[in-house]
């Protein structure tokens, strides 16, 4: 065995001995309560069938062929920026390959050397790699503190960039926007707002949360990614025209890449459509979330137990007791998974449970009783 070999082997044994070595599983059977399809979208033989009727007409090559700025552009994907615009109330938008390359280009592009990043202690960790990517200093503030948001405000320097999520990925709460907005505007700082898990969800048609608060005007940039309601892959970045020029020019994840092929943008757009007459928030509420968080809160309490979220996070704060919950839920047909460090911080391993439109009242008490069982 080489050294390299060696090492590569040692780092996995460690993981292994810590319970948090990370494995792939194939799909299952079980009733889905963990991924990020919300409105159910990706399993949907409706929406399947109306973009293979599409495809039929549009399709004219596999792949994209190229990156956007060689030949893999099309009116369609042009078309589709602006529709995406109009639909979140912004001025424009540019189109990524997934959410993880949109924050990874925007962070690593727009804020210059001398500037600040400040972001919330949680954001995912593409907004940490596009800041590694990038030259400008940043700081974290604790996660939703505002007091503590305004005295990393008080030391930025330049051009200040701060970058939150509507709603948290592994915690499902959600960040206070109209507060971070005032202080915003009190420091002349830009606000990023990473809207992955709240497209579909929040606001009438499933605009996101910076919508649902009319907070468009207030917002410098904003990413809608398609990998979770919308069922499909890739991501917007929403805001000025002059911000989507940029992007174009120096956005290394969107120039250095083939273009999403037509099938995803196709996607895309029926996706779209078919959200515009589905309120998340009505089916969800009455039906699933009352009912899920009421049972459960007999036995645990979580800060997304307090607000309307897709996601509810149920911390064990250790990774064999997270991974053997998660095996006895699933022994009894439900699919609920652990999550783990380093994805959270040590000692805040948890459940995180999703709730879709599909899941039915009963299959939710039941989940709710199990876990009641087990905790
Ligand atoms: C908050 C957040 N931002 C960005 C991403 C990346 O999106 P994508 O899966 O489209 O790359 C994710 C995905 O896990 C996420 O949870």
């Amino acid at each position: 065995m080489s050294t390299t070999d060696e090492r590569l082997s040692s780092k996995l044994e460690l993981r292994e001995s810590k319970g948090l070595l990370r494995q792939l599983s194939a799909e299952s059977d079980l009733i889905d309560f963990c991924s990020n399809d919300y409105l159910g979208f990706a399993r949907s033989k409706e929406l399947m069938d109306k973009v293979s009727a599409e495809l039929k007409k549009e399709l004219k090559a596999g792949g994209s062929t190229g990156s956007r700025l060689i030949t893999g552009n099309s009116q369609y994907a042009e078309d589709l920026e602006v529709f995406l615009a109009e639909y979140h109330q912004a001025e424009a938008g540019l189109i990524f390959n997934s959410g993880y390359d949109a924050n990874l280009g925007l962070i690593s592009a727009i804020p210059g050397r001398n500037d600040t990043i400040i972001h919330d202690e949680l954001v995912h960790a593409s907004v940490r790699d596009g800041i590694r990517l990038g030259l400008t200093k940043s700081y974290a503030f604790k996660h939703n503190d505002l007091s503590h948001l305004e005295t990393q405000l008080k030391r930025a320097e330049n051009a200040i960039f701060v970058v939150v999520e509507s709603v948290y990925s592994m915690d499902g709460d959600l960040a206070p926007l109209k507060e971070i907005c005032f202080l915003c505007k009190k420091y002349k700082a830009h606000l990023i707002v990473d809207e992955a898990h709240a497209t579909g969800v929040f606001g009438m048609k499933g605009e996101g949360r910076v919508v649902e608060l009319d907070l468009q005007s207030q917002v410098f940039a904003r990413v809608h990614t398609f990998g979770k309601a919308i069922g499909g892959h890739g991501a917007v970045v929403l805001g000025s025209s002059n911000l989507r020029d940029y992007l174009m020019n120096f956005a290394r994840s969107f120039v250095y890449t083939t273009a999403l092929p037509k099938h995803s943008l196709v996607w895309i757009k029926n996706a779209y459509d078919t959200m515009s007459k589905i309120n998340y928030k009505k089916l969800i509420t009455s039906e699933l979330q009352v009912l899920f968080k009421t049972k459960i809160q007999q036995v645990v309490s979580s800060p997304s137990f307090d607000v309307f979220s897709p996601i509810i996070s149920i911390n064990i704060g250790d990774s064999m007791r997270t991974k053997s919950l998660a095996k006895s839920v699933q022994k009894d047909g439900f699919d609920v998974r652990a999550i783990l460090s380093p994805t959270v911080p040590m000692g805040t391993e948890r459940l995180r449970i999703c709730l879709h439109t599909f899941n039915s009242k009963t299959e939710v008490g039941q989940l709710a009783e199990l876990l009641i069982k087990h905790l």
